[in-house]
């Protein structure tokens, strides 16, 4: 159990727990943050729970995460774990994929506001119609799509292993991609495969424009430019990007590689880690205005009431998580 002494302290941090996003302004962060810290550490014993974060969480839920990383990575560590709780910093598909490839735990999000405008893009009665136009067709989803989606497909992936799963998938088969347009786009250009594409796409990528990335890279022709695939100008720089990654795909990159000046196209959380990790080097947002809101609906305040009330649970029906888990397994087997 929880000792009442969070409870009371609690008031003095952040009232009902529902409060505004807590992103720190002009580099500094608010005040009570090192009093949250210190509770989320003891919480976290007492629960037995982990913390895992995206990329694109704020600085201050990486700073205190078991494990910060990319969708695949983040699934990879919720299936294994042996906490009991896992509090899912990160957008609502996220934490469905964690309950069901780990259905004996508690799995709770911050905000359950925190959902994914692409994920929103394609509905199960949609992909039912689809597949009725396409019977002879398999479809294969991004992992950013809801548990009742991925219930009607056959394969999943995420933007670290689209190419390796489509490889895996018979020569002879279409294959009908959701929802994202642009990293469907990519991956057919990558695979030269018969790919049918969705027309969905990610309004924090979208704002990345083509003339903004030009212009740096004019400025900074030094620069080494790193995209997203879920990059709404991808179709126009595929050509001219020095490196197409996942998020953990891009930390990973500018960690060894010798430039000194990146370029990052993809939502700005991730020049947190970026930064901290490598405080010689110089990363550039392509926009800054890529910032995904449901991403930021998730704030320490919102992390610490988690653990203190455990919640909001995040579980997935049965049923659908049965054959949800079909197109899941098969991408976890493959990585
Ligand atoms: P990654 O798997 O590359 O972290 O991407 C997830 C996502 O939602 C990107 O918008
Ligand atoms: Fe969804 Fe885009 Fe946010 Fe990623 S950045 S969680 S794709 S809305």
């Amino acid at each position: 159990m929880i000792s009442t002494q969070h409870t009371a302290h609690s008031a003095q941090i952040s009232g009902n727990g529902h409060g505004t996003n807590g992103h720190a302004t002009n580099g500094h962060e608010p005040p009570h943050y090192g009093l949250l810290r210190e509770k989320i550490a003891v919480l976290k014993q007492e629960r037995n729970a982990v913390i895992l974060a995206h990329n694109y969480q704020e600085g201050a839920i990486q700073d205190v995460a078991d494990c910060v990383g990319d969708s695949l990575n983040l699934a990879k560590y919720a299936r294994t774990t042996d906490a009991d709780t896992i509090v899912f910093c990160g957008v609502h598909f996220m934490a469905e994929t964690a309950a069901m490839l780990n259905p004996a735990k508690t799995v709770l999000i911050p905000d359950l506001g925190a959902g994914c405008a692409l994920a929103d893009m394609v509905i199960a009665e949609q992909v039912r119609q689809w597949k009725a136009a396409h019977p002879d067709g398999v479809v294969l989803c991004y992992i950013n799509t809801s548990a009742a989606v991925k219930a009607e497909c056959d394969y999943c992936c995420t933007s670290s292993n689209g190419v390796r799963v489509i490889e895996s998938i018979p020569e002879d088969k279409e294959i009908l991609f959701i929802p994202d347009y642009y990293l469907g786009s990519y991956l057919k250009a990558k695979t030269k495969r018969a790919i049918h594409l969705w027309k969905g796409y990610c309004p924090a990528h979208a704002v990345i424009i083509p003339e903004k990335i030009d212009a740096l890279r004019e400025q900074c022709p030094e620069a080494e430019f790193l995209m997203h695939p879920e990059c709404g100008c991808l179709t126009k720089q595929m050509d001219l990007a020095d490196q197409i990654l996942s998020t953990e795909g891009m930390v990973t990159y500018v960690r060894s590689s010798p430039a000194k000046t990146f370029i990052i196209a993809t939502e700005n959380g991730i020049l947190h880690r970026m930064r901290k990790d490598n405080p010689e080097k110089t990363f550039l947002p392509a926009s800054e205005h890529a910032s995904c809101h449901y991403m930021q609906r998730n704030t320490l305040d919102k992390l610490f009431w988690s653990l203190v009330r455990l919640q909001h649970r995040v579980t997935v029906d049965p049923a659908i998580a049965k054959r949800a888990l079909i197109p899941i397994e098969r991408m976890m087997a493959l990585t």
